[in-house]
């Protein structure tokens, strides 16, 4: 009965991997996913497994996790929190925080139209047009400078319908590597609250821009003090090396303590006919360092060192393209932050790459820089050489 289903395409991002790992050359590199690796090219291991016994959880969750992901993103005198105007529930990583999101709002929210940053994380608009939304883009990122489009996004914010929902990344943007200033960020915060529209953040990269986690939560912590709504997505993926445990969190700030009430028992609706209840080992962990001062320390650090890390790789892949002599200015890679590079190849010179130097990326020519290391380096940049030489 299923002979005429047509073949799916892989994933523009995780499709990668695939081919990646079916290439035999040992001079490959993988530099597509997001996700970090050693200078040697290894996951890095954070943490030991705390969790013991294997009892279903609540609908929403592990209500310790809950309590503190709302902590770590919003801050522990956040008078949202205080004034219990929050409602967390644990979802399935960044994703399954931003699809329970997306289904509430199409079902409870009297505007169903999400603007979305052009370009943005390519999963983000399958996520929300299936959860019932329809998805209009943003001007965000201006490929003529490398830089924030900041009055194209300004116009197209101004021009959107009183009350629409607007998605933003809450630091190290994905796939640009571009964040608006906190200057900039008040602008939009003024803008979006004057036309009462509807803030959902995606946070996948906390700590990961700038290597603090505080730092990195501020704007988002700008929107929660002047008392509006707003959505918050939060994935624990990278910057706890969690990928695989897909543990994250979604949380409303409501206008009122009694709202946050109905909220959450609304949100359980939503997520018992999906998935019941999610899984207990990830949050276990999560909670498990969040609550202890010397692990949270301990974390902080590797964190650090983690952004450390990637930050050198950007210095030294500037340096390697400077003494080759590639045409062309490569300073934004240096000003990018986070995770990715949004190098500036096309699609055609990201073929070339993996063809003759097995070296793959999304076609959106965007680089995962934890996947760089002293060792191939070198090769990349040989191959960017290469590419834009030809
Ligand atoms: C990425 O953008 O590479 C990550 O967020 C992983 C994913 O699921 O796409």
């Amino acid at each position: 009965v299923f002979a005429g289903i047509a073949q799916a395409p892989e994933d523009p991002i995780l499709g990668v991997t695939v081919a990646f790992n079916k290439d035999p050359s040992p001079v490959k590199v993988n530099l597509g996913v997001g996700a970090y690796r050693t200078e040697e090219g290894k996951p890095l291991m954070l943490i030991n497994d705390p969790s013991r016994y294997k009892e279903y959880l609540p609908i929403t969750g592990l209500a310790e996790f809950n309590k503190l992901s709302a902590k770590l993103i919003f801050g522990a005198d956040s008078p949202a929190i205080q004034e219990n105007r929050v409602v967390t529930v644990q979802c399935l990583s960044g994703t399954g925080s931003l699809r329970v999101g997306g289904e509430f709002l199409a079902k409870h929210y009297h505007e169903h139209t999400i603007y979305i940053p052009t370009p943005t994380w390519g999963n983000h608009p399958k996520i929300f047009t299936l959860a019932g939304l329809t998805a209009r883009t943003y001007r965000y990122y201006d490929p003529a400078t490398r830089g924030l489009d900041f009055n194209g996004l300004v116009e197209d914010l101004s021009s959107a319908p009183l009350g629409s929902i607007v998605l933003l990344h809450a630091c190290a943007h994905n796939p640009t590597g571009v964040d608006p200033t906190v200057d900039q960020w008040e602008k939009i915060r003024q803008l979006m609250r004057s036309k009462s529209l509807l803030p959902f953040f995606d946070s996948a990269y906390q700590g990961f821009a700038s290597g603090s986690l505080d730092k990195d939560a501020q704007p988002v912590r700008m929107f929660v003090a002047d008392g509006g709504e707003l959505l918050m997505a939060q994935s624990y993926a990278k910057n706890m090396g969690l990928y695989g445990e897909r543990v994250g969190a979604l949380s409303i700030v409501c206008g009122s303590a009694d709202v946050a009430v109905r909220v959450e028992s609304q949100l359980k609706l939503v997520i018992r006919p999906m998935y019941s209840s999610p899984p207990l080992h990830g949050p276990s962990v999560v909670a498990t360092i969040l609550r202890d001062s010397e692990m949270f320390n301990e974390w902080t650090v590797e964190l650090k060192a983690m952004a450390d890390r990637i930050i050198s790789m950007r210095q030294q892949l500037f340096d390697a393209l400077k003494s080759r002599g590639t045409p062309g200015d490569w300073s934004h890679i240096i000003k990018q932050i986070g995770m990715f590079t949004f190098t500036g190849l096309n699609s055609e010179q990201v073929a070339f790459m993996r063809q003759e130097y097995h070296i793959y990326m999304t076609s959106d020519g965007r680089i995962s820089m934890a996947g760089l290391n002293m060792k191939n380096l070198p090769h990349l940049a040989d191959a960017i050489h290469a590419a834009v030489t030809k």
